[in-house]
């Protein structure tokens, strides 16, 4: 079992083999996979049968959910699913194009309207997926003189971004401002630079320390841009964010976000003063290669925009949730790191445990999101939890006994 445990933390190094042959690694049979599937430990790729917010059908059972992004419960929002819909009968399934081309509705532009104004900036553009909003941004303001500054644990798609753009990369330690100002004294005076953090870390859920970032970003002339994903909708004045939460959004640049979390749809945005903004509409490569958002999912996001807008309660009823489990998870022993979100982590250590407990949790109705590396530390396994505004509290206190029992049985205690 221990080897066992030791062997899942090598999963990654299976794609780094090659030989002449470059399918050779990828034919190879995965036996650690076949092992962890017989055992019913193996948690990725697994269909949920029904998904319908707090509570679940996984493998056939009802399951408390504590492994899901739809923060305000708006997924089945009877508005929401109208609004879709509706769509589809007014336009259809798929813009088939581009923005750059024949991909925009006037939705399109309304949404990007109503961003801009929700968060306080001039102008927004709207990306079929929050990933390539990362990437459209980079890939239209990076260039050879430019240098990008990123903290290690920003979302995949912040890095993946910075190797598409031009420039160069540079990278600091997770939320140290020191060791930010140590990377940013090294760069040329005469390249620009762009700092990217997370506003709410998707792993750990601790949030940036941004007013000491904008402190150093102005002594060192760099531009800064949040990826809002798990901040919208949870954090601050009616869930505007990490940086609204801060006081932060005339310092900020850029405030990039996603709709595959608390806006209940799909796509991705970016917001920011309306010269650079159009710029990024120009040059951001996705808004040209890629096709556009369909109706349905412009005009779901648009419709949870507004019930967020017009009940921003539901941000306050996200965050009670979280402190009151937070507390509650580490009275019982959890380590709960950092978190000031809707994202827990239950940080586990050993990768073997951290799918055992994963399996007893489900056995005993409680789904939650295993973590292993590379998304996070080796030797770090994590339990991803995340709560909901419609979660009611006997849920809460159904998961709580699950916890409570499996951490009798794996002799999880607090340190102190
Ligand atoms: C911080 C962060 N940024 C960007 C994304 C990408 O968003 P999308 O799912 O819309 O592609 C995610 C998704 O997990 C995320 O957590």
């Amino acid at each position: 079992m221990k080897d066992m445990g030791a062997a899942i933390t090598d999963w990654t190094s299976m794609m780094e083999k090659e030989g002449r042959d470059v399918l050779a690694k990828a034919e190879a049979k995965w036996e650690l996979g076949d092992q962890l599937k017989e055992m019913g430990l193996y948690p990725y790729f697994q269909p949920i049968e029904e998904n319908q917010g707090p509570v679940a059908i996984f493998r056939g059972k009802q399951v408390i959910m504590l492994g899901s992004n739809n923060y305000l419960g708006l997924t089945t929002h009877p508005k929401v699913r109208e609004a879709a819909k509706r769509a589809i009968d007014q336009h259809g399934t798929s813009m088939t194009g581009s923005r750059f081309v024949n991909g925009t509705l006037p939705m399109h532009e309304e949404l990007e309207a109503k961003l801009a104004a929700f968060f306080g900036k001039d102008d927004g553009l709207v990306f079929t997926t929050g990933y390539q909003a990362n990437l459209g941004v980079l890939t239209a303001l990076i260039n050879k003189s430019s240098v990008t500054v990123v903290d290690k644990f920003s979302h995949a798609s912040v890095h993946d971004g910075c190797k598409l753009a031009n420039g160069e990369n540079l990278t600091f330690r997770h939320n140290d401002t020191e060791d930010l100002e140590r990377v940013l004294s090294k760069v040329s005076p005469n390249k620009g630079i762009l700092i990217l953090v997370d506003g709410v870390y998707s792993s750990e859920g601790d949030l940036a320390p941004l007013p000491e970032i904008v402190r150093i970003a102005k002594k060192y002339q760099a531009r800064i841009a949040v990826d809002e994903a798990h901040g919208v909708g949870v954090m601050g004045p009616g869930g505007r964010g990490a940086v609204h939460h801060f006081g932060l959004q005339d310092q900020i640049d850029l405030i990039i976000g996603t709709f595959s979390k608390s806006l209940a749809s799909v796509g991705g945005f970016v917001v920011g003063s309306k010269n650079v903004i159009d710029f990024i509409r120009h040059l951001g490569r996705p808004m040209i290669f890629s096709a556009s958002l369909p109706p349905s999912s412009v005009a779901a996001a648009m419709a949870a925009l507004e019930i967020l807008i017009a009940e921003p309660e539901r941000a306050e009823k996200v965050r009670a949730n979280a402190t009151f489990m937070k507390q509650e998870l580490a009275r019982i022993g959890y380590h709960v790191g950092n978190s000031s979100s809707a994202v827990i982590p239950l940080v586990i250590g050993d990768e073997l445990k951290t799918f055992c407990i994963w399996k007893d949790l489900l056995d005993a109705g409680v789904y939650t999101n295993p973590f292993l590396y590379p998304a996070v530390a080796k030797g770090q396994g994590t339990l991803r939890t995340s709560y909901l505004a419609t979660h009611e509290q006997s849920h809460l206190d159904q998961a709580l006994a699950a916890f409570k029992t499996i951490a009798k049985n794996y002799d999880i205690q607090s340190a102190a």
